[in-house]
């Protein structure tokens, strides 16, 4: 039986296309390890803390009788810490691997599915519709935020590891404060890009781009 179907909006945006299935596992993965890695961090500033469970510490051993200065409280205070930064740590890793893995799917999958080509047939398409396709503009802004993240995510992996492993490398002092700074720094980026990203596919899938997240999880078109 023949089907009846309506041209609709989201038939012709951009955004509707195709995703690999490595594209898509990795996505997700990288979704699940980039929310550990926020909520270690989040633990750790605040349950966690080091610092503000000094007193906690202290508080309880006084009730079983015995009095600690702030320094002893801190030396167990701090294990816990350190204890949430080792598992911070280990999903870095696992980030790092992803991070890699990103590489070696972007040179191994189909060329139309490559971030290279579909910037430069976004590119195409622009100029060839005048420079005023909104969509397309849109199109192009958001695969460039996607390189920016890209480049970001490499960073906070690339410091995150000379943190881990600096001192087998004999970085230490100030250079070690220097790269953790940046760490720091950028895990903002991480955090605005999340934000963004998540109300851009969900306003998309609302509105123009029907379909955008399942192509996420099916493939797509
Ligand atoms: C979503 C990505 C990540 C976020 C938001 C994040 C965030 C942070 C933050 C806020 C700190 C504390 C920095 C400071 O004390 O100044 C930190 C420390 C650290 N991060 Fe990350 N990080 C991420 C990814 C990674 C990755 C991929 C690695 C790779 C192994 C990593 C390894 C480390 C290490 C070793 C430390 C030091 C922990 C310690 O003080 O013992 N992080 N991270
Ligand atoms: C920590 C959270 C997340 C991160 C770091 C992340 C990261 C990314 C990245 C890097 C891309 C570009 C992939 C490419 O190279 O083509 C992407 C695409 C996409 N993501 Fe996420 N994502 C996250 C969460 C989510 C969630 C929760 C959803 C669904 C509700 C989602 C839906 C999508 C969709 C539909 C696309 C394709 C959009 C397009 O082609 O422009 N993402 N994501």
């Amino acid at each position: 039986m023949e089907q009846n179907h309506t041209l609709t909006e989201s038939d012709n945006s951009p955004f509707i296309q195709t995703n690999s299935a490595a594209i898509r596992i990795w996505h997700w993965l990288t979704f699940l390890f980039v929310i550990a890695l926020m909520i270690t961090v989040l633990l750790e500033s605040t349950v966690l803390n080091q610092r503000q469970n000094i007193p906690v510490v202290q508080a309880e051993l006084q009730k079983k009788g015995v009095t600690v200065n702030n320094n002893q409280a801190l030396a167990v205070s701090h294990l816990y810490a350190e204890k949430m930064w080792d598992l911070h740590k280990l999903l870095g890793y696992a980030l790092t691997f992803l991070v890699l893995a990103r590489i070696v799917i972007e040179v191994t999958q189909k060329k139309e599915e490559g971030m290279k080509f579909r910037f430069e047939n976004a590119l195409q398409g622009l100029q060839q519709s005048g420079d005023n396709n909104k969509d397309l503009l849109h199109y192009l802004l958001v695969r460039i935020s996607y390189s920016v993240f890209y480049l970001v995510l490499l960073a906070m992996a690339t410091t995150g590891m000379l943190i881990a492993f600096g001192s087998d490398l004999g970085i230490s002092g100030p250079v070690r404060h220097t790269i953790k700074e940046v760490h720091g720094i950028f895990q903002y980026l991480i955090y605005a890009f999340v934000a963004f990203h998540l109300v851009g596919v969900i306003l998309a899938e609302l509105k123009k781009a029907k379909g955008i997240v399942s192509g996420m999880i099916n493939g797509g078109k």
